[in-house]
């Protein structure tokens, strides 16, 4: 029998009320298992052979009368915040639920019977908070066994157990990920089998375990795991269709699902920004769409602008925010092949000038997604760009020292053009704005207001835009 001694206020004051309401009490999920790998977690879960809300309610009086308890009255489940962990508590249930519908039909059961409804063993084992038992693990299915092992695996049949809700097939996917985990061969096998009733899963619960996956230090391991099990072709088939090469004439192409996948992991290495990974993940989801075949080689024309464009359809599809994080991704997509000219080619101050103008504050986010992009297996190759980018990086530095054009603003504004040439609103001014912008940038002209407005009245001398000369 293990036992763990759990230490502090809030297990002392549990122990307390269990015994003077005499109810059976258990420490259970996510805090037994990252208690056992010490891994940090951020809430602690209860249960209590009774009522869960009534435990909390009392509890909660017992530590500060001040305590918010909220009350899932539907769910039987109650929660509150104490000294920044959430503590949530829910009476022991015995659960079975109706095939197509989540909503489960809910009994009072025992500890036994709310451990067999849990998704893995991992996350079934219980603590006892009560005096006689305290401390003791309760461990009905090898879950301290599994993981020793490193094994994810269902308590029940899996297909009854991912039946019940198909998301813990992407919860097993995520854990395996997090963890490092394997997937027991018989719960892999049922998720290949059951994975067409994900679809009965909201997008906002699929995309809280993919963002997961997401932000693990190792994405791949998930994405691996999703594709080969045939759920990622369901949840994100944009991103299933970058994988697989065509060849012609004996030409072939990477493959850019592997490809992204590198990509990804590289970019964890420096980032835990899940936008720039999601940049990562979708710098490349135009391909498919632009691929060709021409003179004997395969090109993907454009594919950052298609790819740039598939973004909010595929934001609002995943239930993604439609923000400024989908404007961040869009544009990182969008602009992920620009830093490649300014290293492959000699280097001149106005390229590097534009390119910190258009990229803004996103520019370090930028840089960091492509150098993440250098896949190439070939160590002299990898060094050279690698080395280049370092020195496009102080490029950047000395010029914007001398410059400051990251949150530069041209001198003369669209609304000024029009005061200045008396004209209405129309696309000429849109078109003498950029090119002022891109005389300053190519140091053409001064960036003062003075040379930004002569120019200005030379464009428009040039155009015929001049109607009203005293
Ligand atoms: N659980 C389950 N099936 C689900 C979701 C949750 O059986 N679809 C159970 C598991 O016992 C789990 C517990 O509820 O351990 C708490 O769930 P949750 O907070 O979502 O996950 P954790 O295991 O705590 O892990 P994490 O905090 O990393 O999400």
């Amino acid at each position: 029998m293990m036992i763990i001694e759990l230490k502090g206020k809030i297990f002392e004051k549990v122990t307390e009320l269990a015994e003077q309401e005499s109810l059976e009490v258990y420490v259970i999920g996510g805090f037994v298992r990252d208690k056992i790998i010490n891994r940090k977690s951020k809430d602690i879960d209860f249960v209590i052979v009774g009522s869960g809300i009534d435990f909390a309610q009392k509890l909660a009086k017992l530590l500060n009368p001040k305590i918010k308890v909220s009350v899932f009255k539907n769910f039987g489940t109650a929660m509150f915040k104490y000294k920044d962990t959430e503590y949530e508590f829910v009476g022991a249930r015995k659960e079975s639920y109706q095939r197509d519908s989540r909503k489960p039909i809910v009994e009072n059961g025992t500890i036994q019977d709310d451990q067999n409804r849990r998704d893995f063993t991992i996350n079934a084992l219980a603590i006892s908070m009560n005096k006689a038992s305290f401390g003791n693990v309760v461990d009905p299915f090898g879950g301290l066994k599994d993981i020793e092992a490193k094994i994810i695996r269902t308590p029940l049949d899996p297909d009854i157990t991912f039946s019940d809700d198909p998301l813990r097939m992407m919860r097993a996917i995520r854990f395996a990920t997090q963890l490092n985990f394997d997937i027991d061969e018989n719960s892999y096998e049922s998720i290949k089998r059951n994975k067409e009733r994900i679809k009965i899963i909201s997008g906002e619960r699929i995309t809280d375990e993919l963002n997961k996956i997401i932000l693990s230090k190792q994405p791949s391991i998930g994405f691996n795991l999703l594709f080969d099990s045939g759920l990622l072709e369901i949840i994100f088939p944009e991103m299933y269709n970058l994988s697989g090469i065509e060849k012609n004439n004996n030409v072939g192409h990477k493959d850019n699902f592997l490809h992204t996948l590198k990509v990804l992991d590289n970019i964890s290495e420096n980032t835990d920004d899940l936008w720039l990974r999601w940049s990562a993940i979708l710098h490349d989801i135009g391909k498919p769409k632009t691929k060709k075949f021409v003179d004997n080689s395969w090109t993907f024309h454009n594919h950052q602008i298609v790819g740039a464009n598939m973004i909010s359809g595929i934001f609002r599809k995943m239930k993604l925010p439609l923000n400024e994080k989908m404007k961040f991704v869009r544009k990182l997509v969008e602009m992920h092949h620009r830093p490649i000219s300014l290293v492959t080619e000699p280097i001149t101050d106005s390229a590097i000038r534009r390119l910190v103008f258009d990229a803004g504050e996103d520019l370090d986010a930028l840089l960091t997604l492509v150098e993440s992009d250098i896949t190439t297996q070939k160590e002299e190759k990898q060094h050279r760009f690698l080395t280049n980018y370092q020195k496009l990086r102080v490029k950047i530095k000395e010029l914007e020292e001398k410059d400051f054009i990251r949150n530069w603003q041209p001198p003369i504004d669209g609304n000024e053009i029009m005061k200045l040439l008396n004209i209405a609103p129309s696309k000429i001014i849109g078109v003498l704005k950029d090119e002022i912008k891109d005389a300053i940038l190519d140091e053409k002209i001064e960036n003062s207001y003075e040379a930004a407005y002569e120019y200005l009245l030379f464009l428009a001398k040039k155009n015929n835009l001049l109607k009203d000369e005293k």
